[in-house]
């Protein structure tokens, strides 16, 4: 699964976060639990003083080997009255090894039986130990006469880390949806130029070359990316247009030489005293000169075009009488042969445009269904729809293969049928189709190889 940049980052703040999170929490648990446990042990520590106290003065006598019942009695009374509401106990040896008496009181009814087996072999000094399941701070002191315990469940300690936990999972959930809406939102705004640059440098091709990144005020990484690209942009924009250039240049330095040569061609051919083969050859390559020409006439025009050099002089035009010049030059192109013109519809439509070039696009079109199709019918009309005019060619000629029809406006395409004329370099539709930009409109071709083609033209009527 392949996540955006912008996602991870708000995932890895997440993380981040939440890991800075837990060990605060830890650490705050560590030094609360510290805290308490040095408090808790002088509490305990005032205990046993005390208790200590009381053994060796009032309970004095008890100290001795043999125990008096009655003091015994007093003192077990006292020790359950003492502890009698405490979550604490007090456990007091007096003597040692066999001959060892016990007296206990408060939590538990015998404490002594819960304690560790090894406790009595410990050296004096503070514990942690678990009764019953609950951690327990417990002193250990050593007397002459024998030792005191005194334990106290560690309660505090315990609710608050409860209470703690409790806050805290409480917390989590909203914490990762607000960590999830925060680090949305902050990776959104920061990553918004980046979007912004992505999108411009999508609309950015061969035909926008001078169109930018948009500028980008931080003096970030990021800035540097802008601007080295949109310096790249400059490089291949500056690259593209020299190649623009050469390729009009070069197409204007061919056309005098072609008006010199056809026209000197055209004058050999008229002499009287030419031999037949002669003339013949010479017809050949009047025919060559002719389709160079035309040839050169298109470059020149797709290369003034590329470089907004080649004027387009707009006013009001009638389409339909348009139309009707169209229907008659194409007649002429198709005399030979069985093939029908029909104009199907002509409304009176007028758009603006530059007349020359409007005769050139349905021109070029025309000369297509006139050059690939045999026999049949070549259909034209003109119509108004929607606020456009509507141009269409249909005709009954071989049709382009499905997987070629992308590729027909590419300049100097020509399908594998069409390869093997003559007639024909593969800018026509090239041409027609800036035509149609240049005013607006679009040209749209749908064909099935083998019954025809049908070329559409709208453009937008005049206001
Ligand atoms: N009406 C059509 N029927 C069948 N194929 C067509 C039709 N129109 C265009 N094509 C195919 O598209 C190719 C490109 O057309 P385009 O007009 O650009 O070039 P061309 O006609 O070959 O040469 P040019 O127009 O420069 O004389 C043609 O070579 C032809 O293969
Ligand atoms: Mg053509």
């Amino acid at each position: 699964m392949s996540l955006s940049i912008r996602t991870r980052l708000m995932l890895y703040y997440m993380v981040a976060f939440l890991v800075v999170l837990t060990m605060l929490f830890g650490l705050i648990l560590y030094e609360l639990s510290v805290n308490l446990t040095h408090r808790l042990d002088r509490t305990l520590r005032r205990e046993r003083l005390w208790l200590e106290e009381q053994m060796e003065t009032r309970y004095a006598p008890l100290l001795q080997l043999n125990g008096d019942s009655l003091l015994e009695r007093a003192l077990q009374a006292d020790l359950d009255e003492w502890y009698a509401h405490q979550r604490e106990f007090a456990i007091i040896q007096v003597g040692e090894g066999n001959s060892a008496r016990f007296y206990q009181g408060g939590k538990f009814e015998r404490p002594l039986q819960l304690l560790p087996v090894d406790f009595f072999t410990r050296d004096p000094g503070y514990y942690t130990i678990y009764l019953q399941g609950k951690k327990y701070r417990t002193i250990m002191r050593r007397r002459d006469w024998g030792r005191i315990i005194v334990g106290a469940e560690n309660e505090i300690f315990g609710r608050v880390v409860d209470e703690l936990t409790e806050i805290a999972l409480g917390l989590i959930p909203l914490m990762i949806v607000m960590l999830l809406v925060g680090g949305w939102v902050m990776a959104r705004v920061a990553f918004q130029p980046v979007v912004q640059a992505a999108e411009a440098a999508r609309r950015i091709s061969l035909t926008n070359l001078e169109e930018r990144l948009p500028p980008y005020a931080g003096k970030d990484e990021f800035g540097l990316l802008v601007n080295t690209l949109n310096s790249m942009i400059e490089r291949l924009e500056q690259g593209v247009r020299r190649v623009q250039r050469f390729t009009q240049d070069a197409a204007h330095e061919l056309r005098t030489p072609l008006t010199i040569l056809r026209g000197e061609i055209e004058l050999a051919y008229q002499q009287a005293s030419l031999e037949e083969p002669l003339k013949e050859m010479l017809g050949r390559l009047l025919d060559r000169v002719i389709l160079m020409q035309k040839l050169v006439e298109n470059l020149f025009l797709l290369a003034r075009a590329d470089t907004r050099e080649m004027p387009v002089e707009k006013s009001p035009v009638q389409l339909d009488e348009l139309i009707h010049e169209v229907q008659e030059d194409l007649q002429l192109l198709v005399d030979e042969r069985p093939v029908r013109v029909l104009l199907s519809r002509n409304d009176a439509v007028r758009v603006n445009g530059d007349r020359a070039l409007l005769y050139r696009l349905f021109m070029n079109l025309c000369d297509n269904a006139a050059k690939f199709t045999h026999q049949g019918n070549i259909e034209l009309s003109l119509t108004q729809q929607d606020g456009q005019a509507v141009f269409r060619v249909r005709d009954t000629g071989v049709g382009i293969a499905e997987e070629e029809l992308p590729l027909i406006f590419e300049r100097f395409y020509r399908t594998r049928r069409a390869r093997g004329s003559e007639k024909g370099s593969g800018l026509g539709l090239a041409i027609a189709r800036w035509i149609a930009q240049a005013h607006g409109g679009q040209i749209d071709i749908e064909s099935q190889p083998g019954k025809g083609t049908s070329v559409t033209v709208k453009l937008p009527l005049q206001e």
